[in-house]
């Protein structure tokens, strides 16, 4: 999977992929980040990418002309898909993820300031995504939390000990607690039954806790 993130913050997105399993799955090969940044399209000395808006408001606006060349400069393989990260986009979920792990480029186009100018999305016809009913000062952070989660869906990224198999959300419910040694902590136990050795009685209490725990926690998610 190639992620090509169009931002005028690279570093924000170079410094999470340099670190913990981001780090190990592109040095294992399994994905590839790289960035574009708009800003680098610009033809005027002060190298502008943003305007006030017309109609007059507050902040300002990002221009279509840097905007579709950096998009553009991007060399699309096939099985590729262009998504623009906003909060008026459909609401990201693990379906969603795993839907996209299976493309093998992912254009992620960040905004940054009061948004962008219309005609970026209707030229460009991105998909877009949000992260969430909050808006936040750009879509760095959405464009990580994409590369993160989809990479998880990406075989071969994970170790063997690591698999998303179990994770919440993977069979639409919340997922097990866990523990580690030691047994006893501050007079709170280990369940008895994660002791037993009996993996068949272990399956049974993870698997009520997972629906109990949803039920208690998210009701929302049990249809
Ligand atoms: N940009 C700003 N806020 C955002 C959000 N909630 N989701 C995606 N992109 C955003």
């Amino acid at each position: 999977m190639k992620f090509d993130v169009v931002t005028l913050f690279p570093d924000m997105i170079k410094n999470y992929c340099s670190e913990s399993i981001v780090k190990r799955g592109i040095e294992k090969g399994v994905i590839e980040v790289s960035t574009t940044n708009p800003r680098d399209f610009t033809h005027d000395k002060h190298k502008k990418v943003d305007d006030t808006p017309y109609g007059g408001s507050q902040g300002m606006v990002l221009m279509c002309q840097p905007m579709f060349d950096a998009v553009e400069s991007i060399e699309r393989i096939d099985n590729s898909e262009l998504i623009m990260l906003t909060p008026q986009g459909e609401p990201f979920s693990h379906k969603i993820s795993k839907e996209l792990a299976s493309f093998d480029q992912l254009i992620l186009i960040c905004g940054h300031y009061e948004g962008f100018d219309e005609r970026i999305r209707l030229g460009l016809k991105p998909r877009e995504i949000s992260i969430g009913d909050y808006v936040l000062t750009g879509g760095e952070l959405p464009a990580l939390v994409l590369i993160d989660s989809i990479s998880r869906n990406i075989s071969g990224f994970l170790g063997k000990d690591e698999s998303a198999l179990d994770d919440s959300f993977s069979e639409g419910l919340l997922e097990h607690a866990q523990y580690t040694k030691p047994r006893e902590f501050r007079g709170m136990k280990v369940p008895e039954v994660l002791l037993s050795g009996n993996h068949a009685e272990i399956e049974k209490f993870r698997a009520n806790e997972r629906l109990e725990r949803t039920k208690a926690r998210r009701p929302d998610l049990i249809i």
